[in-house]
């Protein structure tokens, strides 16, 4: 499923780590560049290139959203919903944000443009409400500042 090319650069992320695990995240960001996310096949090959067990790899890859182990949209909209942005107006944000996309968080549009996410604190407090487009972090947001953002995804 991974690329000779993918495959190889996972192999040269585990020499560079003295243990298989410091490898795993990076590794699954790799197989996500390639794919787009990281299905069951991909996971069960990055155990196999990391000699860690598939369960281990499964565990890391749910724990972390910026890892994709279900197919998204071309974008991906991840939207803080943890208490400093809630507090800062995120549920606000979220709602008009599904609205003007006519999906709820957790899905993805029907063309397969835009999939929205509410997700766990950002580590960007300070920029609440804040979001991460791609892998791009916008903050802090006002409804109409976040509307636009996802209006001007191509
Ligand atoms: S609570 Fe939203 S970035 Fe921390």
């Amino acid at each position: 499923m991974l690329s000779e090319r993918a495959q190889s650069d996972i192999r040269a992320l585990r020499a560079r780590y003295p243990v298989a695990q410091s490898a795993l995240l990076p590794a699954l960001l790799r197989a996500q560049e390639e794919l787009g996310w990281v299905p069951p096949e991909a996971l069960a090959e990055v155990a196999r290139l990391l000699d860690l067990p598939v369960e281990v790899v499964a565990e890391v890859a749910s724990f972390y959203t910026l890892i994709f182990t279900e197919p998204v949209g071309r974008h991906v909209v991840q939207l803080c919903t943890n208490v400093s942005c809630l507090l800062s107006g995120a549920e606000e944000v979220r709602r008009r944000v599904e609205e003007r996309l006519g999906i709820r968080a957790g899905q993805t549009t029907p063309d397969g443009r835009v999939t929205l996410l509410a997700v766990e604190c950002l580590a960007a407090c300070d920029q609440a409400p804040c979001a991460i487009v791609d892998e791009q972090r916008y903050g802090p947001l006002t409804p109409e500042a976040a509307v636009r953002l996802v209006e001007e995804l191509p």
